[in-house]
This record gives C-alpha cells, structure tokens and sequence, in this order.
C-alpha cells in the first residue's frame, strides 16, 4: 500500500499512472450524467483539495458512492492521472473507494460545505478544524512555530521548559488564576455543592500556586549561566476585557539572554519578526494565497513590506509630545508617567509612522519591577513592539541586575526581598547585564493571517464565560 498525502500528489512529486493510497474527507461531490462522480477530498495536509473520479464500474458505486456527503471519511485506492478539467492538474482514478464514517444526519451536519461565519464556527470549536480557513491556520501555526524554533536555534539560543504552576506575579499585574487541589473532586460533577468558602488553595504546595503569567523570571535563572535560553510554552492571564486580542490562555515566546542589552534585544527581535514572515510566506504561500481571497486581499504585500522595512524607534517621552502635538482629539487623556491607551498606540504605528514602531524607555511606576532603571531615575530600559492593526506584539526590556537598584524597586512596588530570595541571589552571584521579551504568538497569528479575532487563531479558545471544548 503505497500511502501517500493530498499534498504529495498535488506538488508534483509522485509520477503519474503510479498506484497510491489515500485517505480523507469528503468536502463536496458531483455526479455526471455518465455516471462519473467527482469527488473533492480533504486530509489536512494542504489547502487544495484532491479530485477523485469514481465511475460506476465501483463494486459499491450505486449503493454508497452515491450516498456519500460532504465529512464522510473514506479510502481510496487508485492511479495518479492527469487531470482534463481546469481546476487541477491532476487527479486520482479510483479503483477501490472504501467507506469509513458515514455521516449521521447529513442534513443537521455541523459543517457544510457552505461558507460559515467565525462566530458560528466558534460555536463548533471541535468541528472547525474541517473547514478551509481553520485548516489554513492550523498550518500556518505549525509553520510559524516550527520557524521560531529553528530561528531562536540558528542563533545559539537553547529552549527551556519554565513551570505552568508558579507562586510568582512577573508582571505586577494581578492577573492571575490560583490554583488548588481539588479534594472536592465531587465539586466537579456537581458544580451546585460548590462551598464558596473552602479554601484548599495552599494545601497542596504549601503556599498559593497560580497558572503562570510568563516565564521570565525563571528563564533569566538559566540565561544567567547558559547566555541564550528561550520558552515557548502557554501563558495565563485573567483577562476580563473583552476585546478581539486578548485571550485567558494565550503562548509567548520568551528569550532571554545574558550580555545582551536593551538595543541588542530590540535588534533580535526585529530579526526573529522578519525572519519567521519570510518563512511563512516562502513555506506556505498556497496557505497565504488563500488568505488572500479569502480574508485580506492586501495581506501578501504587507508582510513583505514589514520584511522590508526598517521598524520606527521612538522613546516614550517623544511619543508624548507627538501625541499631545499633533491636532488629533483623542477619548483617552495622554500623559507623561500614563500607559498609552490603544487609540494613541494606533495612531503612532498606523497614522504617523504607518509602519511597525518601536517604543523605547517607558516611565518605571507603569512597568514591571524587574525592568533596568536608567540614568534619569525616572524611566526603565523597556520596549513595547507595535504593529499596524494589532498594537502591542512584543514587550520587553533590559532587566535591572544591580541588586542595590533591584531591591529598591521591590520596595517601591510592595514586594517583599523574602519572597524573591532566588531572583535577588542571581544578582548575588556573579550578575552580569542581560535582557529579553515576550512576543504574543496569537497576536503573531492575527497579524500573519488578516483574520480579526484573537479566538480564531488557537484551536480552543480560553476568554471570559467561555470554557466549551
Ligand atoms: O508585555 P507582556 O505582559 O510581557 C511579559 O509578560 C514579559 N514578562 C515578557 C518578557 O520580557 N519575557 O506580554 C508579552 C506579550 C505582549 O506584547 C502581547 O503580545 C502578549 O504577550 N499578550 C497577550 N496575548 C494574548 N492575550 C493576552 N491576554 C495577552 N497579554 C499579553
Ligand atoms: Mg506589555
């Protein structure tokens, strides 16, 4: 049994008249009048579907060829041939076509293959997976992912796994699910028994445990004695806002190294931002061509354009005064020591600089404890990465390796030097400068593919009142 991909055959790589297997979906079939059916077969492995010629000289064409609809799964044994429609330039003739799964009640099946909307696809989050557009995604996720590995690789930089359970708030932001053991397990098949004042929180690890918010802290233990580390891994945050870019449970890419400082790092990450587009756009351009009809007619031309480009640098305070100087009436006050809101972020990347920006040296009372104080005293070395349509991408920063300076910001945010006894020993023990960020890989995702809503571009989403699947 020579078994082969949709993809296989349709790149090219097998010669025609050669005998294969294949296994897949139905999306759509047609019958002639001479008693051919032209099936379209899905597997996954590339957008294009493959055709398959069934004629009624099939042992089982009456009885159930004839039958199958769009999600029936089937096998099929048959010869590569080319292909006399225009649609393809080739297509299998089978000889044998074996029915795996019928679909139930085709007329109540989820996913026809009529065009769907996002939301409803939501709806059937177990099912979406079959459509073209998630099927795309699913692709382009890989791609990018298996991209940034081999970029953070090239560049000498080791992936290290950080813990999912911590104890510790990275960012300050309170944002954070705690976690417990669940000794009512009976709780969770009786959700009404739920005694809202049991408190096992602590039983478990000694302590309050939460679902981490980043793995900085920990990967800048391993920076600092392996140079160049990385996590890639889930990250969780507590969001209430509602929005089309956040998610409860979202994954970052987190490098970290040691020596390098906040004008390194930026570098490296506009480095890893084009490399990876490159590779999206030369590995899986049918995926991008078809985001192209589908989705974003412009997408193709502005990610070559964001590849092109040299990224805006601008420090925090111009933005500021550009902001308060540039005759645009905002909703949202603009001032200096103030977290800039989206609509200031949106006109700086897609008004004035029209182009990815880089914000430098925020003022240290709205950013992390960790982050370097610099000479002024008043600003940290920290970096936000905005682009065009998205807003913040990455976040980043030099982190602050003078445990003098480190402690006072402890105090400054009521943070105590107990709790971070292992953070302060880095700085104890031979501590060097060192720095890194974390860039939003579903934010990535809505960037690379055009498609609107954050929930679209991760198999299960995680929000607010929203735990199906
Ligand atoms: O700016 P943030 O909070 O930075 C950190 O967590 C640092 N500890 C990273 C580091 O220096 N190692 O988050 C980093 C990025 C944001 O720029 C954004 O792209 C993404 O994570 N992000 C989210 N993505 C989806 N949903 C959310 N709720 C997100 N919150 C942050
Ligand atoms: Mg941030």
């Amino acid at each position: 049994m020579n078994l082969v991909s949709i993809a296989d055959i349709l790149c090219g790589c097998i010669s025609k008249n050669t005998e294969i297997t294949i296994q897949g979906w139905i999306r759509t079939r047609r019958d002639s009048k001479a008693k051919i059916s032209f099936l379209d077969l899905y597997d996954g492995s590339c957008t294009a579907p493959l055709q398959i010629i069934a004629c009624d000289n099939l042992y089982n064409y009456k009885n159930e060829i004839l039958r199958l609809t769009s999600g029936c799964s089937i096998i099929v044994v048959g010869t590569i041939t080319k292909s006399i429609g225009i649609k393809q330039n080739v297509e299998v003739i089978a000889k044998k076509i074996k029915i795996l799964g019928w679909i139930e009640n085709p007329s109540t099946y989820p996913i026809t293959a009529k065009k769907h909307t996002m939301e409803y696809l939501r709806e059937v989050s177990h099912l979406r997976p079959r459509t073209n557009i998630i099927g795309a995604v699913t692709r382009i996720r890989h791609t990018l992912a298996q991209a940034i590995h081999n970029f953070m690789h090239k560049k000498g930089f080791l992936w290290i796994p950080t813990p999912i359970i911590t104890a510790y708030d990275t960012e300050g932001s309170s944002k954070m699910f705690s976690v417990s053991t669940s000794e009512n397990q009976h709780v969770l098949h009786n959700p009404k028994k739920l005694n809202h004042t049991d408190d096992n929180t602590c039983n478990f690890f000694g302590k309050k445990a939460f679902l981490t918010v980043s793995g900085q802290l920990n990967a800048e233990a391993y920076a600092c004695a392996l140079t160049k580390v990385y996590t890639f891994g889930p990250t969780f945050r507590a969001e209430y806002s509602n929005t089309n870019r956040h998610l409860a449970e979202f994954w970052m890419i987190e490098p970290e190294a040691a020596f390098m400082n906040l004008d390194n790092i930026i570098v490296l990450a506009e480095f890893l931002l084009k490399d990876i587009i490159r590779t999206l756009l030369n590995v899986r351009s049918d995926d991008m061509q078809y985001l192209v009809k589908k989705i974003d007619t412009n997408i193709i031309t502005r990610l070559e354009y964001c590849t092109n480009i040299k990224f805006n640098h601008i420090e925090y305070t111009e933005a500021i005064k550009l902001l308060k100087t540039c005759n645009r009436r905002f909703n949202n006050p603009i001032h200096w020591g103030k977290n800039l809101f989206s609509e200031h972020e949106k006109y700086l990347s897609e008004e004035y600089f029209k182009s990815p920006v880089i914000i430098k040296n925020y003022p240290k009372n709205i950013k992390a404890f960790y982050m370097r104080l610099n000479d002024d005293n008043k600003t940290v070395a920290s970096m936000d990465i905005l682009l065009p349509g998205i807003g913040e991408i990455i976040g980043g920063s030099q982190r602050e390796e003078r445990l003098y300076k480190l402690d006072q910001r402890l105090q400054e945010n009521n943070l105590t030097q107990e709790n971070y006894w292992w953070y302060r020993d880095l700085r104890r023990y031979g501590t060097v400068p060192h720095s890194g960020f974390g860039l939003g890989f579903e934010r990535l995702m809505i960037y690379v593919t055009g498609i609107k809503n954050i929930r679209d571009v991760i198999p299960f989403p995680r929000t607010s009142k929203n735990i199906n699947f």
